[in-house]
């Protein structure tokens, strides 16, 4: 969630409901093929004012954890709910926002950009200017340690790290 939208909100006096879901239900297919991923789900997750937080979700393979991110970043096919109601800052979740990101199992990167045009996409979305956004990525780059290679082309690097991998 980005900082901006919990000040905002946080301002209004009221403790921040950053997640709530409502008995929120999401089933794939229809009779008796359904195949329920989560079901009549209820929760409420509130900004600690001024407190860092990681909150996790654990249990095994298959209960519903992607599901329900997904949910609350508002990416089909698991969004939207197949019934119940799912709220970010208070809104019901309609669609994806650039007050939500999502870092997903597996990679989804654009292997035709280069590592820093990756980092900076997001800002891209955002309007964020080439000079700025390439900036700011390259000061990410170099807080994760990856420095050097923000010019590299990502298949190159992916390639690198393979026969590093292999050696
Ligand atoms: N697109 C889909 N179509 C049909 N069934 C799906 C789909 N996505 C998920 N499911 C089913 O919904 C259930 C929950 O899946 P989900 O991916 O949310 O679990 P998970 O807890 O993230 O699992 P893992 O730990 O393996 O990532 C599973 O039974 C899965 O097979
Ligand atoms: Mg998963």
């Amino acid at each position: 969630m980005s900082a901006e939208a919990v000040t905002k909100v946080a301002a209004s006096g009221q403790p921040v409901e950053v997640v709530r879901f409502e008995h929120v239900t999401k089933s794939f297919g229809s009779g008796r093929e359904a195949k329920i991923a989560i079901q009549d789900v209820s929760f409420v997750v509130h900004d600690l004012p001024n407190t860092g937080e990681l909150i996790s979700i654990v249990g095994p393979s298959g209960c519903g954890k992607s599901t329900l991110l997904r949910l609350i970043a508002g990416l089909r096919p698991h969004f939207p709910p197949t019934s119940g109601s799912a709220y970010v800052f208070g809104k019901l979740i309609e669609k994806p926002g650039s007050d939500r990101g999502m870092v997903d199992q597996k990679y989804s990167l654009m292997p035709h950009l280069t590592v820093a045009e990756n980092i900076a996409f997001g800002l891209q979305l955002r309007g964020v200017g080439r000079r700025e956004r390439l900036a700011r990525a390259r000061e990410w780059a170099h807080k994760v340690g990856l420095d050097g290679s923000e010019r590299a082309a990502l298949m190159e690097s992916w390639a690198r790290l393979k026969l590093r991998q292999r050696l």
